[in-house]
């Protein structure tokens, strides 16, 4: 058998699939810069478990539907996105692409879908609002909550749409394969510092003309001019607040007045919480398998999650979706839509603004081929029937 192999090149329009795009990320990027997209926590069970929770959901299709005609947008919090996705927030993403979240905020505005900033972003949050995209905020529970406030103040001005509040960080994943390529904190070894020598792509696009990525939305937290990564990486772990708690939620409430979303549930009996404490929408999320091992897929909870809040309450689901299919079945079960973390990052880190345009033009063809091969001529109608859960 001849070895099969992936497009490795600098053209994203070649890229069949996101799987091509992320092998083409690895070819651009630096091998810390890879390892911090791809990472999980200890032995990455996580990470699997949510390819596995989507791989072991069948289609159960309907025949002789005329599907000549088919609409995969749907409304999300009352106004219509174009297909049932959004950027899921993402650090440091200028570590991938100079301005990279800006050229996701274009691709994810383009393709007329949300994109949820991260708090250690490296472009202004102004300037992504700016861009015109739909624009959600995340913030992370820092205990200088005077900050914090004003994060979230900056937000309501600029005219984000919702602030996502991330509560599965009470402590640091223990990403192993990200630490192994660095001799002390922010110092690299060698075998890296001669593999950053090789990436000229990535040398002439972010390093040589802009140095390392600042945080540019942590201005406040830190003395002036302190934001650069070594920096602000010290800081980050001084300020995770492993006290935060549903009184916090309860605090951004009263502070925040538009949509407000919690970023980190996997229980029914939490999202009920979260629901009665008024927030609009909830993440299902395991952050991607970069927190907690050996955790839960958030498309394995996801029906039950639906049960308990009610057809109403605005459910997302995020961690492992890599094709279109994907956020077919996270639909069928019963999410709004679902966010897309590492899969439009491969298309950033492959090829920037373009590569984004394609990862997005990639799952959207993919979802449109799934709704007619499923007989589901509308998005808007995809229910449980369509699926089949595997055996427990
Ligand atoms: C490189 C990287 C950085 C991330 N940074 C953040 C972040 O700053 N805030 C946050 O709430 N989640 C962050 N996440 C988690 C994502 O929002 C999302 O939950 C996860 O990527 C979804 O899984 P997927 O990558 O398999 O799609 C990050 C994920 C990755 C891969």
């Amino acid at each position: 058998m001849p070895m099969r192999k992936l497009y490795r090149g600098g053209d994203p329009r070649r890229a069949q699939n996101i799987a091509e795009l992320r092998a083409m990320a690895a070819a651009r990027i630096p091998n810390f810069c890879f390892e911090y997209l791809e990472g999980g926590a200890d032995d990455e069970l996580t990470l699997r478990r949510n390819r596995a929770g989507f791989d072991a959901i069948n289609f159960q299709p309907r025949t002789l539907v005329d599907v000549s005609e088919r609409d995969l947008g749907c409304e999300l919090f009352g106004s219509r996105i174009e297909m049932p996705a959004i950027i899921a927030p993402t650090g440091f993403n200028g570590l991938l692409s100079h301005e990279g979240d800006l050229m996701l905020a274009e691709a994810a505005r383009d393709a007329g879908i949300p994109m949820c900033q991260s708090m250690v972003s490296t472009v202004s949050l102004e300037r992504i609002v700016e861009s015109g995209v739909r624009h959600w905020m995340q913030i992370y529970p820092f205990k200088d909550r005077e900050n914090l406030a004003g994060v979230v103040k900056r937000a309501e001005v600029a005219g984000s749409e919702a602030i996502v509040l991330t509560t599965d960080v009470a402590a640091f994943g223990n990403r192993e394969w990200d630490r192994r390529n660095y001799r002390a904190p922010m110092k690299l070894n060698l075998d890296n510092m001669v593999d950053v020598a090789t990436r000229w792509r990535w040398l002439f696009d972010v390093l040589i003309p802009h140095g390392m990525p600042r945080f540019r939305n942590l201005g406040d937290f830190l003395p002036p001019g302190q934001d650069s990564a070594r920096n602000a990486a010290t800081f980050l772990s001084s300020q995770m607040d492993p006290s935060l708690d549903w009184d916090d939620v309860a605090w951004l409430r009263d502070l925040w007045p538009r949509k407000l979303i919690v970023k980190g549930i996997l229980r029914p009996d939490d999202a009920e919480r979260a629901k009665q404490l008024g927030v609009d929408g909830l993440v299902i999320t395991n952050h991607g398998g970069r927190q907690l091992d050996t955790c839960v897929a958030p498309i394995d909870v996801l029906p039950e999650i639906r049960e308990a809040v009610g057809p109403e309450m605005t459910l997302i689901i995020d961690s492992g979706l890599r094709r279109g299919s994907d956020f077919v079945k996270a639909r069928a079960l019963g999410a709004d839509a679902a966010m897309s973390g590492r899969a439009t990052l491969y298309g950033l880190a492959a090829a920037g603004k373009p590569g984004v345009a394609r990862a997005l033009e990639i799952l959207r063809s993919e979802i449109d081929r799934t709704l007619a091969l499923l007989g589901c001529p509308e998005l808007t109608r995809l229910g449980p029937d369509c699926v089949r859960l595997p055996q427990r």
